[in-house]
């Protein structure tokens, strides 16, 4: 069982996918976005043709939060994420996965941030479903 979830792929990618924080799947393996959320977003990586294994894959916050993360949580958090994020010295597209990755996730030189839905939000509703793929999309004609 993982304490904290840290950001997972190789420093040398060109996108960072980055969300909330980890869930109880998360958690037990240790791993970011490896559970129902998680295989959504490997079902939508896999329709466009981005192989999981060349992007980063963070969060916010690196252990689990019960709905949103408090503003103290994200402070205590950001300073891992901003290290992980420094040591991606390729990454030129982040994609925000939601709104507490939208607000914030730090910004970086030269690179494009896109929002999209949470999965676990795009999963649930046809609207956000399609706000995500339209996304996707979007991050497609970027790469
Ligand atoms: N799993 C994660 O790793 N992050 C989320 O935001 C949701 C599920």
């Amino acid at each position: 069982m993982a304490t904290i979830v840290r950001g997972e792929g190789p420093k040398s990618a060109k996108i960072v996918f980055v969300g909330e924080c980890p869930g109880s799947t998360e958690i037990k393996l240790g791993r970011p976005f490896v559970g129902r959320a998680g295989k959504f977003l490997d079902k939508q990586l896999k329709i466009h043709k981005i192989n999981r294994k060349k992007v980063y894959i963070t969060n916010v916050v690196k252990i689990t939060c019960d709905g949103a993360p408090s503003p103290q949580m994200v402070r205590k958090h950001l300073p891992i994420l901003r290290k992980e994020l420094s040591q991606l010295r390729k990454a030129k597209i982040i994609v925000l996965l939601g709104k507490t990755a939208a607000r914030n996730v730090p910004l970086i030189n030269n690179a494009t941030y896109i929002e999209l839905p949470h999965p676990s939000a795009a999963m649930r509703f046809t609207k956000m479903r399609k706000k995500f793929e339209a996304g996707m999309k979007q991050l497609i004609k970027l790469i």
